[in-house]
């Protein structure tokens, strides 16, 4: 692949897809799914690192994944727990910086303490930000983003035509989201082709690639030919070129 002279997005997403059904396939439990699916994770941030992406976002735990089995809600939780105790140096060595977002309130005490030591201790990095979207959703990302800014207009009455001339730039900022670019690319794995309450409001203008391979073989291949096809793509954001 020509790297060199090729458009690499910034911000590359990653809806993971297929866990479940890549078990069932070989007759194993959905968890296997899921366990395999953390080499792809692995894979794939190796990946983007390697192309040169700034952002590589990926969608683990939507809020409406809480009305999954609570076996798996667990395995999923602990997988992200282990995760990322485990890769905590490699982060360190590859210039990662790790952040998670999304409805944290939701998450329990544990591996919420363990999130906060693994930003603070990759804060610093730069070559790649890795951003793990859990218990998030793109509707509540939007409520929770008006009811900050409600309560700015409450606690500033004095300032409210200001606040009353808010762009939609400018509504970025009360988003988790908040200093992250949007996403150029968002990927969806294993043949699905809709968005499930993802990034709405930041993907308003990314590209959308649909693959039908299922997430735990999604590796750096398929990431690869992803930012290939990426870079064929002509975006014109609503103008004419
Ligand atoms: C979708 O497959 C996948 C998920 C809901 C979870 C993705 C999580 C991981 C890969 C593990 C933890 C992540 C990190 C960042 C370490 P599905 O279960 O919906 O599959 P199906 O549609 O085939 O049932």
């Amino acid at each position: 692949m020509e790297t060199d002279t090729m458009k690499v997005p910034v911000h590359v997403s990653i809806i993971m897809d297929g866990n479940g059904r890549w078990a069932k396939e070989r007759g194993l439990e959905r968890t296997a799914g899921h366990a395999e699916g953390v080499e792809s994770v692995r894979a794939c941030t190796e990946a983007a690192v390697e192309c040169g992406v700034k952002y590589l976002s990926l969608y683990a735990f939507s809020e409406e994944n809480w009305g999954r089995p609570q076996s798996e809600i667990d395995t999923l939780m602990g997988l992200m727990f282990k995760s990322m105790i485990e890769e905590l140096s490699a982060f360190a060595d590859n210039g990662i910086r790790f952040m998670v977002l999304g409805n944290r309130s939701r998450l329990s005490g544990e591996l919420n303490a363990a999130i906060d030591d693994c930003m603070e201790k990759t804060m610093e990095n730069r070559t790649l930000t890795l951003i793990v979207f859990l218990s998030y959703s793109g509707k509540w990302d939007i409520l929770q983003a008006a009811k900050k800014f409600a309560a700015e207009m409450a606690r500033h009455p004095e300032r409210g035509e200001e606040l009353m001339a808010l762009e939609p730039s400018g509504f970025d900022r009360y988003l988790v989201t908040s200093g992250i670019p949007d996403p150029d690319l968002i990927i969806r794995t294993s043949g699905e082709m809709r968005l499930s309450n993802y990034l709405l409001w930041q993907g308003a203008y990314s590209e959308l690639l649909f693959s039908d391979v299922l997430w735990p073989d999604f590796r750096k291949r398929e990431f690869r030919a992803a930012m290939e096809t990426y870079a064929k793509r002509d975006r014109r954001y609503g103008k004419v070129k």
